[in-house]
């Protein structure tokens, strides 16, 4: 039923995408979203080696049929030993047909995905960096609301502003992000000009996100108030959990802490060990102000059919009110 730009040039059923998530977007969770209709991205940087990239892909092709995405988050500025360079090379060789790239200008890279059919999907907090990320070759932009799961950007501007403007500015199709979760949200992306909506926190919510339990319960608990946003001092604005951790470096940053006092509190490690360990204190764990709109823990196939039968009633509640 819901036919864009979006849905056609990636080829999926449904326009909902699930946006790459560190340690939990892997092969389980990417090919639930790709079976039932929509696309998933891998998230690259929670391997440690192209090796390990090309394991996780291989496994997710073994469980699907359907195309799946890489997402290639790359920080502020290129660090020694970054592998952004490497996992667009597997990206490549393995005939991955789309990436998502967040955190820094992709440019370098667009001749090689150009070259190998690969689309770009770039994720912007802004206007002016998504009309920049249109202008260096980008097949579709994903614009991000401050009330996004993980980088807000550093203007605190919602989803309600920045997605209509992004929309009506682009000739590209744009995509929703932050603060997306059903029906009646997806046809309100719609209606402000996004083709397709992008989601982190409710899939980090699905039965199929490899979290401990104990972090799902947190979520089925929390309300739109417990995320909160740090490491602006450090101009890496993240919105994150309300937990022990992320007081802990809020209250490092208003004592004036550098970057190298932050990182043994918010090194992506330590996130890892929260999620297996099931200590919801530990580290700082990405999630958006949506999760107080998230109730219970449901399969992937679920969420997305509740959001499009949910979204077709939305419609048909609409039509009422326009007497259409
Ligand atoms: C737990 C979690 C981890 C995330 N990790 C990444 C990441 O590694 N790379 C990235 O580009 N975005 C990451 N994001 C952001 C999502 O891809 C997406 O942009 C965001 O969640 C959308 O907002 P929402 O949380 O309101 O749905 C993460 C989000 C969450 C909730």
């Amino acid at each position: 039923m819901f036919k864009t730009r979006i849905t056609e040039m990636l080829g999926i059923q449904h326009p909902i995408l699930q946006g790459g998530m560190q340690w939990l977007a892997k092969a389980e969770l990417v090919s639930a979203v790709a079976n039932a209709g929509g696309m998933g991205f891998i998230t690259a940087v929670s391997f440690a080696s192209v090796a390990e990239l090309r394991d996780e892909i291989r496994k997710t092709r073994d469980m699907t049929d359907k195309p799946f995405g890489v997402n290639v988050s790359m920080l502020p500025v290129m660090m020694p030993g970054d592998l952004t360079e490497a996992f667009f090379d597997v990206v490549c060789e393995e005939g991955i047909p789309v990436v998502e790239t967040a955190g820094r200008n992709p440019e370098p890279y667009v001749p090689k995905l150009k070259s190998a059919g690969v689309k770009l999907i770039h994720k912007v907090p802004a206007v002016r960096f998504a009309r920049k990320a249109e202008s260096i070759g980008a097949d579709a932009v994903i614009v991000v609301g401050f009330e996004c799961g993980g980088h807000p950007g550093m203007d605190d501007v919602p989803s309600l502003i920045v997605l209509p403007k992004a929309a009506q500015e682009l000739n590209v199709p744009v995509i929703a992000a932050g603060g997306f979760c059903d029906g009646k949200s997806l046809v309100a992306a719609l209606a402000l000009g996004a083709e397709a909506v992008l989601m982190g926190t409710r899939f980090m919510a699905a039965k199929e996100s490899p979290m401990h339990e104990n972090f799902k319960n947190w979520m089925i608990e929390a309300q739109e108030t417990d995320t909160m946003v740090v490491e602006r001092s450090i101009r890496n604005a993240a919105r994150i959990m309300k937990n022990e951790a992320a007081q802990t470096v809020a209250k490092m940053e208003a004592e004036g802490a550098t970057l190298e006092d932050l990182l043994p509190v918010i090194a992506g490690r330590v996130g890892r060990e929260a999620y297996l360990s099931g200590d919801t204190d530990l580290g700082t764990i990405a999630c958006g102000q949506v999760v107080g709109r998230i109730h219970e823990i449901k399969s992937v196939k679920e969420i997305m059919d509740d959001i499009i039968s949910e979204a077709e009633q939305t419609i048909q509640r609409l039509n009422v009110i326009a007497g259409v």
